[in-house]
């Protein structure tokens, strides 16, 4: 089947999840998992799940794709679609949409560029999506939970109250980051709040089958479960857009030549990915490459693409 498009209406979703795991069995395990979190530390790098959601809400999965793991940065596409969905295009001129081609984590690009983030998916940008959803909102990680328990159809969708303590209690590095961004004037809540809500936010525990469906606005072009429009055709393009550029950092373009989805990967070991209109895929095996990448889920997505002959080129 390799490398042969496969056409839509044959798509055996479970088939080729069941050929993608085998054939990536031996790089379940590779990496290591985060160990700047210790709540993230402890986990089993041997775990591996997969799940697809078609459009029509169909899912599939292999593997422990109904296991709960931590969302860490994948929340960051959420964040950055609902304050699009509420606040509109003033965002841009808060975070830009280039990759930084640097460390999710790195602080060397915001002096030279007056504390504007390259991008919404570094951590630097995210906590400007954070201080301008809690604008909006009042509430962002209580937002945040209560759009990805609607959209994944689980109300029991939750916070991690161990890891977002643990992620405060190490989050020197994201608290530099705000405070510099708001000694340029790029932060309109108090730092704390913004840290808060960040912190929080990334502690959202959800499975591969949750993910997979609460992304699917990304492959629907912005239409959420119940129909409504989240988004419009052009921000769930831009959207899609920027994960492709830069939703895994410093790999993002490896990550497109191998996958060649938008994508967006979390140090807890999950990524998501799109295929616009037609399935999202959610992937999750916590062993981590050195940029924070899940080496098995990059693998997975790899195989997934190269099976089907899916991707958007
Ligand atoms: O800000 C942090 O350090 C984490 N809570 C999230 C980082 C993350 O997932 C980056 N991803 N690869």
């Amino acid at each position: 089947m390799e490398n042969e498009a496969v056409t839509r209406a044959a798509l055996d979703y479970q088939g080729i999840l069941e050929q993608v795991a085998a054939d990536v069995a031996p790089q379940i395990g590779g990496g290591r998992p985060a160990e700047y979190i210790p709540a993230l530390a402890s986990v089993d790098p041997r775990r591996f799940g997969m799940a697809v959601a078609d459009i029509d809400g169909q899912v599939h999965g292999v593997g422990d794709w109904r296991e709960p793991f931590s969302a860490q940065s994948i929340t960051k596409v959420f964040t950055l679609a609902l304050t699009l969905a509420r606040g509109g295009e003033e965002l841009w001129a808060h975070v830009g949409r280039e990759p930084s081609g640097n460390p999710f984590n790195s602080l060397v690009q915001l002096e030279q560029e007056q504390g504007i983030p390259r991008n919404p998916f570094i951590n630097a940008g995210a906590l400007v999506v954070t201080d301008h959803l809690q604008g909006l909102t009042g509430d962002a990680s209580s937002e945040l939970l209560e759009f990805l328990r609607e959209e994944s159809g689980n109300p029991g969708l939750a916070f991690d109250q161990e890891v977002a303590e643990s992620e405060a209690a190490h989050g020197d590095r994201n608290a530099a980051l705000a405070h510099f961004m708001a000694a340029y004037g790029n932060m309109r809540n108090p730092v704390p709040t913004v840290l808060h809500h960040y912190f929080w936010q990334c502690s959202i525990t959800l499975s591969c089958a949750d993910l997979a469906t609460a992304g699917l606005f990304l492959a629907r072009h912005g239409v959420r479960a119940d129909s409504s429009r989240l988004l419009t055709l052009s921000e769930a393009k831009r959207i899609n857009a920027v994960m492709l550029t830069c939703g895994t950092y410093d790999a993002a373009g490896d990550f497109a030549y191998r996958v060649g989805l938008p994508g967006k990967s979390g140090v807890g070991g999950g990524i998501i990915a799109v295929i616009p209109g037609l399935c999202t895929l959610a992937v999750w095996s916590p062993g981590l490459d050195s940029r924070g990448n899940s080496v098995a889920g990059v693998a997975a997505l790899d195989r997934f693409t190269t099976l089907t002959g899916l991707s958007v080129f």
